[in-house]
């Protein structure tokens, strides 16, 4: 299984942090924002990854992160010029995919769920993770019915069909190339995630499971904060023990 981390786009909800460096450089607490998803990673027993940033501000994660192997793994990167959506990411990494499997992970999500037995059961098809929230409309949702099994996902819907956020991890099986070549841009000119996750559910090859721990999306400086809190309490629970 190979890994990606996105960690493009332009930030602007986090202006003007984001004017000097990359949101995902952004401190959340005691580290950068990127090491938490790439820790998920590392955690999960994924040793080669690919980062994909924006160009303005590539210098920044080659000076953070260079070879990996300050982490004991293997990092590559990839330009994406502009941020023409999140299923572009597999586009980007085709050749570092090559012929294996791949876990995508958003740049700005933390997690505190240990994804290593999923990726290591990890067959076919695509598995995703969703987390309850109270505003499901800010995220993809996902309905699932009474045996858990998935039902709809929508992007940002206006009405949620339930309060279970999509979170931003995704772990596909290699025919995601595939599938990613025959996305079309969406109204808002994206390749959206949710139009390979659908291409999944139609084959009945969809998984979901629940996030259980704490989950943060660092977009906005309300998550931002609340991760930044999160982190520091546990590191002094970690310290008290
Ligand atoms: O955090 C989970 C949510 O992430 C999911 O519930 C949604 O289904 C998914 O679309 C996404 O929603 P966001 O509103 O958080 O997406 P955003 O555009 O903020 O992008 C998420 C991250 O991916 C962010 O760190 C920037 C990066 N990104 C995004 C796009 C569209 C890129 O690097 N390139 C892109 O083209």
């Amino acid at each position: 299984m190979k890994g990606i981390i996105l960690a493009g786009g332009h930030g602007t909800r986090l202006l003007p942090l984001t004017k000097i460096t990359s949101k995902q450089l952004i401190p959340v607490y005691d580290q950068p924002m990127i090491f938490y998803p790439l820790q998920t990673l590392i955690e999960a027993g994924i040793k080669d990854i690919l980062i994909i940033m924006a160009p303005e501000h590539a210098g920044h994660f080659l000076n953070l992160l260079g070879s990996g192997k300050a982490f004991g793994v293997t990092i590559s990167y990839e330009i994406q010029d502009t941020p023409s959506g999140i299923a572009e990411a597999f586009l980007i990494g085709e050749n570092f995919i090559g012929n294996d499997d791949v876990a995508l992970i958003l740049g700005d999500n933390i997690f505190e769920d240990d994804f290593s037995l999923v990726i290591k059961n990890f067959t076919e098809g695509a598995s995703i993770f969703a987390k309850a929230v109270p505003d499901p409309e800010r995220f993809g949702v996902v309905e699932l019915d009474k045996d858990q099994q998935i039902i709809s996902i929508e992007e940002k819907p206006q009405k949620p069909r339930s309060n279970l956020a999509q979170v931003g991890l995704y772990i596909c099986d290699n025919s995601v190339i595939k599938k990613a070549k025959k996305v079309e841009p969406s109204a808002r000119g994206e390749l959206e995630i949710v139009d390979i996750i659908r291409a999944y559910l139609y084959e009945k090859k969809l998984a979901v499971s629940l996030v259980k721990g704490a989950w943060f999306d660092c977009g906005t400086f309300e998550s931002l904060f609340e991760a930044g809190a999160y982190r520091r309490a546990k590191l002094e629970c970690l310290s008290s023990d």
